[in-house]
C-alpha cells in the first residue's frame, strides 16, 4: 500500500462548453485529501476510464443523466484502490470499480462499488471489455441488432471500446463485418487483427461509394455510434427488415445546434417505413443490473479463448485527462481510452 498523500488533485468542470470543450473548460485543484466516517472507505484511483457520455455531462440540455454541476469533479468510472477502510464489507487494498470521478481520492460509503477478485489480471479492463462497454457492445448488438449468420453488419467508431467488440462479437455469430474508422492505420488493425472482412475511413474523399462498394448486398445491422456523414452514407444501404441499435451520435455531440434538422428526419422515418427498419435506442446502464453477470461471463470467455482482442489508449497522469478527453472527441484515441492517474499499481 502506498503513503496516503497530502494532496488530493481534482479536475472540475469550469464551464459548459458551447461546441467543442477546451482545456478552459476544466480546472486542476488541489484539496486535502478527505477524511473518512463509520461507515466509509477511502477510495485512491488506480485508473479513470474516459468515455464520450461525459461530454453529455457538461452540459445542461436535457438528457437521461444530471449534468455536472459547475464547480464540481467530472465525473468518472474508475478502478480504486481502498486506502482506508471504515466499512465492515471492505478492506485496505482491495480494488474496485466505482464511479469516483476525475480525480486522485474519493470517499464512499460502499453504494455501487462493485469488488474485483483478488487475483483480476488486468485491473483495467473492468473499465473495457469487461465493464461498460463491454456490456453495451454485446447487449446492443445481440439483443437488438439481432445479427444472423451470412448477414452484413455495419459498425461505426470501428476500432473504439464499443465498436472494435460490436464487430468481433457479430463475427462470432457468423456475420460479414465491414467497420468504418477514420484513418488507414485504425482500419487496417480492423481487418489485419480483430478479423473484420473491411473497413472504411470515414474521411476518405469518397466515402459513400467506398462504404457500399464494401456492402455489395447492402447492410442488415448498423450499429450506430456516430451519427452524421456517416449515417447519411449508410441509410441508402440498408435492406429490408434492417436492425440499427442506436448506441450514439458522437459526431453530434460537440454541435450546439443539437438534433438533425427536420427534412433530415422525415427523408430518414420514409425510409423507416418503406423498409421496415427497426431502430432502437438503449442506454446501457438501464440494463446493467440484470446482465452484466450473464454477460461479463460470455465476454470473459471469449476474450480468454483469443476469440476476441482488446486495446487499450493508456494516457498517463491526471492531469492529461483534459486533453486526452478533447481527443477522444476527434478521433485521438486507438482503442479504449483510459488514464493511469498513478496509484500504485497492484
Ligand atoms: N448507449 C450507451 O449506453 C452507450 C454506452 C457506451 C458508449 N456509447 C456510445 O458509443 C460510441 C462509442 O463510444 P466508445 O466509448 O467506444 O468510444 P471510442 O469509439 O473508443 O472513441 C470515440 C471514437 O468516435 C469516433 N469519432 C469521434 N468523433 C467523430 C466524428 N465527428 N465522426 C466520426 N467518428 C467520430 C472516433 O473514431 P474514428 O477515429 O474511428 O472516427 C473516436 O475514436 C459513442 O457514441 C458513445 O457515446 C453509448
Amino acid at each position: 500500500m502506498s503513503a496516503p498523500a497530502a494532496a488530493n488533485r481534482r479536475i472540475v468542470l469550469v464551464s459548459r462548453p458551447q461546441g467543442r470543450p477546451t482545456l478552459d473548460s476544466f480546472r486542476l485543484e488541489e484539496t486535502s485529501v478527505p477524511g473518512i466516517q463509520a461507515g466509509e472507505i477511502l477510495l485512491r484511483t488506480v485508473w479513470l476510464s474516459l468515455d464520450p457520455y461525459m461530454r453529455g455531462r457538461m452540459s445542461d440540455a436535457p438528457s437521461y443523466a444530471a449534468p455536472v454541476e459547475i464547480g464540481a469533479v467530472m465525473t468518472g468510472g474508475t478502478v480504486a484502490r481502498v486506502e482506508q477502510s471504515l466499512h465492515p464489507d471492505f478492506r485496505i487494498g482491495e480494488l474496485v470499480v466505482a464511479m469516483s470521478g476525475w480525480q486522485d481520492y474519493a470517499v464512499s460509503k460502499g453504494r455501487d462499488v462493485v469488488k474485483l477478485p483478488p487475483a483480476v489480471s488486468h485491473p483495467s479492463y473492468a473499465l473495457g471489455v469487461l465493464g461498460m462497454p463491454g456490456m453495451t457492445a454485446y447487449i446492443g448488438l445481440l439483443d437488438y441488432g439481432k445479427p444472423q449468420p451470412g448477414e452484413t453488419g455495419v459498425v461505426a467508431a470501428a476500432t473504439g471500446a464499443v465498436g472494435s467488440l460490436v464487430g468481433q462479437i457479430a463475427k462470432i455469430k457468423g456475420s460479414r463485418v465491414v467497420g468504418i474508422a477514420g484513418g488507414a492505420e485504425k482500419c487496417a488493425w480492423a481487418t489485419g487483427q480483430l478479423g473484420f472482412d473491411a473497413c472504411v475511413d470515414h474521411r476518405s474523399e469518397d466515402f459513400p461509394a467506398r462504404l457500399a462498394a464494401a456492402c455489395p448486398r447492402g447492410i442488415d445491422v448498423y450499429f450506430e455510434n456516430v451519427g452524421g456523414k456517416v449515417f447519411r452514407a449508410v441509410v441508402p444501404l440498408l435492406n429490408a427488415h434492417s436492425r440499427i441499435p442506436l448506441c450514439g451520435l458522437i459526431s453530434l455531440y460537440n454541435d450546439a445546434r443539437g438534433s438533425p434538422d427536420g427534412e433530415t428526419a422525415q427523408s430518414f422515418l420514409r425510409t423507416v417505413l418503406i423498409k421496415r427498419i427497426t431502430v432502437r435506442g438503449f442506454i446501457v446502464s438501464d440494463t446493467y443490473a440484470q446482465r452484466s453477470a450473464e454477460v461479463l461471463a460470455a465476454l470473459e470467455s471469449w476474450l480468454r479463448e483469443g476469440r476476441i482482442k482488446y486495446r487499450e489508449d493508456v494516457v498517463r497522469g491526471l492531469e492529461n485527462a483534459p486533453s486526452a478527453f478533447i481527443g477522444l472527441m476527434e478521433g485521438r484515441n486507438f482503442g479504449k481510452l483510459i488514464v493511469d492517474v498513478g496509484g500504485t499499481h497492484p
